[in-house]
């Protein structure tokens, strides 16, 4: 048994204006990670199937400009619209849990929970760690925001991914945002899967 006094966990609410569909496709579209995000230096996508990926990344760690980490990032989709992700960074294993809700059909709240397993001399890093996660949290929510917003206004002009909007404009209103389906398609040779032990390679 593990003490309670081992882990941190800090919670975070959102409400944002976008389908819950949306964002969940958010939180598993592994490509904008390094493009949209300044603390992902890089994203090897190793093998992902319709409810869990695993990740090896490059993250910089906020605040502290010059260190950044190797870290594998295993996510699940646990049921509909929660989502768990594990790491390991300096030996600390987290998961952050995503628990997504609908307010109406384009407009949801999202739960953002994190838990650190700091155990043994771990326990230093708690002050750290409770500095560092609202700060991270508000900087990964403002990058990602803009993304949303996008995909929500182009879902709903009837956007398909790799094709583009109907080409008649009068068809573009009115479109009903569908299901997230996992794994996201990416295009061929993508650069998330040049790892040489991608499972695609
Ligand atoms: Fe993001």
């Amino acid at each position: 048994m593990q003490s309670k006094n081992n882990v941190l966990e800090v919670e975070i609410s959102k409400e944002v204006n976008c389908s819950r569909e949306i964002a969940k496709w958010n939180y598993w579209d592994h490509e904008h990670l390094d493009v949209v995000h300044g603390g992902y230096k890089s994203v090897d996508t190793l093998y992902d199937a319709d409810n869990f990926c695993f990740n090896y990344t490059r993250v910089k760690i906020p605040v502290i400009p010059f260190l950044s980490s190797m870290t594998p990032l295993f996510l699940v989709q646990h049921d509909e619209f929660t989502q768990f992700t594990y790491a390991i960074q300096f030996g600390v294993v987290s998961r952050t849990t995503i628990k997504i809700e609908e307010i109406k059909k384009d407009k949801c709240k999202i739960t953002m929970n994190y838990k650190f397993h700091l155990n043994g001399w771990k326990k230093i890093l708690r002050p750290l760690l409770k500095y560092l996660i609202p700060i991270w949290n508000k900087k990964v929510w403002l990058e990602d925001l803009p993304v949303k917003l996008r995909r929500q206004k182009v879902l709903e002009m009837g956007h398909r991914d790799f094709i583009g909007l109907p080409n008649d404009i009068s068809e573009r209103e009115g479109h009903e945002i569908k299901k997230t389906k996992l794994p996201l398609a990416r295009p061929r040779n993508s650069s998330r899967d040049q790892h040489p032990l991608s499972k695609h390679k």
